[in-house]
C-alpha cells in the first residue's frame, strides 16, 4: 500500500489543514537539538574505530601541469607514515554534478593550486601531516591563466536569450540605466570541515560522511573509485553545514575509500580549515551588466543581464547568475547572456543560493538606481514592475506573493521615515534606509521515504535524506506527526543513510518541501491501512487513537506487527507549466561613518512567503541565516585571488570575513501564510535560500541612501565607501 505521486495536477485537497492537530508549521524545537548541545551527535570525524589511520592530503603547489614524480619513498616508515597513496583517481574529483545521475568526474591533471594530488597514511594524524609536508613531488608545468578578466570566454549558445529589441527600448526609454555590478567569489565555509571515514567489508565500502545528498553521492562515489553504487554506503546522519560544499563528494571521501581499500584498515580523511578554502568549490565571482529601461510613468521596458563568470577549463557547471532574471520583473525587451572565463582557480560550484544569492542582490541595486531615476518610491517601483505571467515564457505564476511581502514588510520595517539621500545625521554618523525584493525558483524533487507504524504505536520515518542543520528532522517528524495523529515524540526519524530509502538530499532549497510530501504520502498510505483495519473509508487520527464512527481504539496494539509503507513524489506537469517560485522582501538600515566609512546594519527586516511553512522556528532560522550571509557578502565576504597563480590567500575564518555577533543586529523576519498547490503535495515551497538572495542588495542600497556613495563593487568595504 505505497503511495506514488506525480505532480501533473494542482494539490487542491487540504488534508493536512484538516487534522488540526496544530503540529505542522508551529515552532517545534529539533528533537537532534540536545543531542547536538551535549555533543553526543557523532559527525563524520568523531568515530571511533578500532585499527583506525589517517589520512593528510597532499596539494599541487603549481596552477596547472602534470605530477611527473612522487617520491613517496622518502617519507613511508618514517614515524608511523604507512603509505603514500598517489592513484590518480583521486585528482578527477570533485565534480559536483549536483543532481546528476551519471557523474563527471574533474580533470585528471593538475588544473588549480591547491588541488589533492596524494594521500599520506600514517598511524597518527600527526605523522601523516608531518608526512605530506614533507613529501618531495615534481612537476610538469603547464601554461595558465588565473585571470578571468585576462582571457577570451566562452559564450555557451543555449545560455543566451534574448526578445524584443533591447537596444531600441533603451534610446526610447524615458528613464534608464547601464550600470555593471562586480561581486567576488565566495566560499561555503560550513562550520564542520570536510571529513570522511572509510571501511571496506570485502567489495563492500562504507563510508561515514558529510554529505548533503546521498542518492547521487553514492553513485559519485562509486563512479570515482570504479565500483559498482550497490557496494557503496554512506552514512551522514549529522551534517555541520553544507551551503553548497557537500553537495558531491569531495576529495577526502575518494581518498580515504582507495586508501583503505589499499591498506586493509579504516582511513579517516578530515580536510583542515585552509583545505577547505583551497580545494572545495568556490562561488564564482561575477561581473553584471544591467540595462534597464522604463517610461515616464516607471513601467519597465528593457530588461537586460548580461554575466561573466569564471570556471575550471572542462568543467560544465557555471554560476546560474540570471536564472531569476526571466521571471524577475516585467518588460518586453529583454537579453540575456553568459559568458564563462576558464581559469585555473579552484573549481567552481554551488554555494549559497547559486545564482539568485548574486544574480538578485546585484539586479536590486540595478533596479534601486532605476528607481531613483525614474523619482519613485523603490518599494512602489518594484510593485509597478511586477509582471502577471512570467515575461519570458508566458507561463502563469504557480503563486505570486512578492506584493504582498512588499507591502507588509514596509509597514513593519517603517519604510515610510525614510528619507533622500545623504539627509539624516547622527553625530558622525549617516544614516539610510535602503530595501531589496528576495526572489528564488522553486523546484521540486523526486523523494522516497518509509513510516511505520510500531505495534506500540509509535511511529518510525525513514529516508536517506540529509540534515545539514537546516531542520529536516524537525519537520518530518512534525508532517508524520500531522499524518498519523502521534504525538512529536512518539515519531523517531531515521535519515543520512544510502541503505534507506532515496530523498532528494539538501539542496537548492529542494529538500522539505519534497521529503516532505514523501513522507506526507507515506504516512497517507499508513493512515488506509488503519482504516482498512478498523472497516472504515476514513478515520480521525488523534493522541495515538484511531477514531470511526463510535469507535475509539489505541493504535498501540492495533496491528500484530509493524505496518509499513513507502511514500513517492515526483515532479510532473505543474512545474512544467507554471513559473514558481519564493518570494520576500528585505529592509534595512544602515549606519555609515562619514569620517572612517564603516557601516554599521541596525536593523533588518525580511518578510518571505514560501508556500505552507512546515516549521516556524527553522523556516525563519534559514531565512536569518541567509540574511546574516547577505550582511557578509554586503560587506566584508571576498575571496582573494593571489594575482601570479590563483592562489587563494585569505584561506581561514581569520582572513575571509564572515559576519560575526558583532555585526549582526536583530534580525526581524516575518513569514506570510501562504499555499501553493502547484508547488507539491503539501503546497510548500522552497525557503532555505530564499533569505539570501537579494539581502546584501539591500544592506547597499541602504549605504546609498545613507551618504549617496553607490557600492558597485562587493563587498563595500570601507575604502569604497569613503
Ligand atoms: Mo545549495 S548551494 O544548492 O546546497
Amino acid at each position: 500500500m505505497n503511495k506514488h505521486l506525480k505532480m501533473d495536477r494542482p494539490a487542491t485537497e487540504r488534508f493536512l489543514d484538516e487534522t488540526a492537530q496544530n503540529v505542522l508549521g508551529t515552532p517545534m524545537d529539533r528533537p537532534d537539538g540536545p543531542a547536538k548541545a551535549a555533543g553526543q551527535a557523532t559527525y563524520a570525524h568523531e568515530w571511533q574505530i578500532e585499527g583506525l589511520c589517517h589520512g593528510v592530503l597532499v596539494r599541487a603547489t603549481i596552477p596547472a601541469g602534470r605530477v611527473a614524480r612522487i617520491d613517496a619513498d622518502a617519507v613511508t616508515g618514517r614515524d608511523g607514515v604507512l603509505r603514500v597513496i598517489s592513484d590518480p583517481r583521486m585528482l578527477r574529483v570533485p565534480a559536483q554534478g549536483g543532481a546528476n545521475e551519471a557523474p563527471d568526474q574533474g580533470p585528471d591533471e593538475v588544473a588549480y593550486l591547491g588541488q589533492p594530488i596524494a594521500l599520506v597514511v600514517a598511524e597518527t594524524f600527526e605523522a601523516a601531516r608531518d608526512g605530506a609536508l614533507a613529501l618531495p613531488v615534481e612537476y610538469d608545468p603547464a601554461d595558465f591563466t588565473v585571470d578571468p578578466d585576462a582571457v577570451e570566454p566562452e559564450v555557451p549558445k543555449k545560455k543566451q536569450a534574448s526578445q524584443g529589441d533591447l537596444e531600441a527600448a533603451m534610446r526610447e526609454a524615458a528613464h534608464s540605466v547601464d550600470v555593471t555590478y562586480t561581486t567576488p567569489g565566495h566560499n561555503s565555509a560550513a562550520m564542520e570541515p570536510h571529513a570522511a571515514i572509510a571501511v571496506w567489508n570485502g567489495d563492500d565500502l562504507l563510508l561515514r560522511g558529510s554529505y548533503q545528498m546521498l542518492k547521487y553521492n553514492r553513485n559519485e562515489l562509486a563512479d570515482a573509485v570504479g565500483i559498482d553504487p550497490a557496494h557503496v554506503r554512506i552514512l551522514s546522519p549529522y551534517v555541520g553545514g553544507g551551503f553548497g560544499s557537500k553537495l558531491g563528494i569531495t576529495h577526502e571521501a575518494v581518498a580515504a575509500a582507495l586508501a583503505s581499500k589499499e591498506l586493509g584498515r579504516p582511513v579517516s580523511v578530515t580536510l583542515s580549515r585552509q583545505q577547505v578554502f583551497e580545494t572545495t568549490m568556490r562561488r564564482s565571482e561575477t561581473r553584471q551588466r544591467f540595462r534597464l529601461a522604463c517610461d515616464a510613468e516607471g513601467r519597465m521596458t528593457a530588461v537586460g543581464h548580461e554575466v561573466l563568470v569564471s570556471q575550471l577549463p572542462g568543467q560544465q557547471f557555471s554560476e546560474p547568475v540570471t536564472q531569476a532574471t526571466p521571471f524577475a520583473y516585467a518588460g518586453p525587451n529583454r537579453v540575456i547572456g553568459h559568458r564563462i572565463a576558464r581559469v585555473n582557480r579552484t573549481c567552481a560550484g554551488s554555494v549559497r543560493a547559486p545564482g539568485e544569492a548574486v544574480g538578485i542582490t546585484a539586479m536590486e541595486n540595478a533596479m534601486d538606481e532605476l528607481a531613483e531615476a525614474a523619482g519613485i518610491d523603490p518599494v512602489q517601483f518594484r510593485i509597478l514592475n511586477i509582471p502577471e505571467k512570467d515575461p519570458t515564457s508566458g507561463k502563469p505564476f504557480s503563486s505570486h506573493t512578492l506584493e504582498r511581502a512588499l507591502r507588509e514588510g514596509a509597514e513593519r520595517f517603517g519604510w515610510s521615515e525614510r528619507r533622500a539621500p545623504g539627509q539624516r545625521r547622527e553625530g558622525d554618523w549617516l544614516i539610510g534606509m535602503g530595501m531589496a525584493s528576495a526572489i528564488r525558483v522553486n523546484i521540486l524533487a523526486e523523494a522516497k521515504a518509509r513510516v511505520t507504524l510500531e505495534p506500540d504505536g509509535r511511529v518510525l520515518v525513514e529516508t536517506d535524506m540529509t540534515d545539514i542543520g537546516t531542520g529536516t528532522y524537525s519537520i518530518l517528524t512534525q508532517v508524520a506527526s500531522e499524518t498519523l495523529g502521534v504525538s512529536t515524540d512518539r515519531v523517531r526519524v531515521r535519515l543520512g543513510d544510502t541503505d534507506l530509502p532515496p530523498g532528494p538530499g539538501s539542496g537548492g532549497s529542494w529538500g522539505a518541501a519534497s521529503s516532505g510530501s514523501a513522507v506526507y504520502l507515506a504516512a497517507r498510505a499508513v493512515r488506509d491501512r488503519i482504516a482498512e483495519a478498523m472497516g472504515a473509508d476514513e478515520v480521525t487520527l488523534k493522541d495515538g487513537h484511531a477514531i470511526a464512527g463510535n469507535r475509539r481504539v489505541d493504535l498501540a496494539g492495533l496491528f500484530d506487527g509493524p505496518v509499513t509503507a513507502e511514500g513517492h513524489v515526483e515532479p510532473g506537469k505543474t512545474m512544467k507549466e507554471t513559473r514558481q517560485s519564493s518570494f520576500g522582501a528585505y529592509f534595512c538600515e544602515v549606519a555609515v561613518n562619514a569620517v572612517t566609512g564603516e557601516t554599521r546594519v541596525r536593523r533588518m527586516h525580511g518578510t518571505f512567503a514560501a508556500g505552507r511553512i512546515l516549521n516556524a522556528k527553522t523556516a525563519s532560522s534559514q531565512c536569518l541565516g541567509g540574511m546574516t550571509f547577505g550582511i557578509g557578502m554586503a560587506l566584508t565576504e571576498e575571496l582573494l585571488h593571489d594575482p601570479r597563480d590563483g592562489h587563494i590567500v585569505n584561506r581561514d575564518l581569520a582572513e575571509y570575513h564572515l559576519p560575526v555577533n558583532a555585526d549582526v543586529p536583530q534580525i526581524d523576519v516575518v513569514l506570510l501564510e501562504e499555499r501553493d498547490d502547484y508547488a507539491s503535495p503539501i503546497q510548500a515551497k522552497g525557503i532555505g535560500e530564499l533569505g539570501i538572495c537579494g539581502a546584501a542588495g539591500a544592506v547597499t542600497n541602504a549605504i546609498y541612501n545613507a551618504c549617496g556613495v553607490r557600492v558597485r563593487d562587493y563587498p563595500a568595504t570601507l575604502d569604497k565607501v569613503l
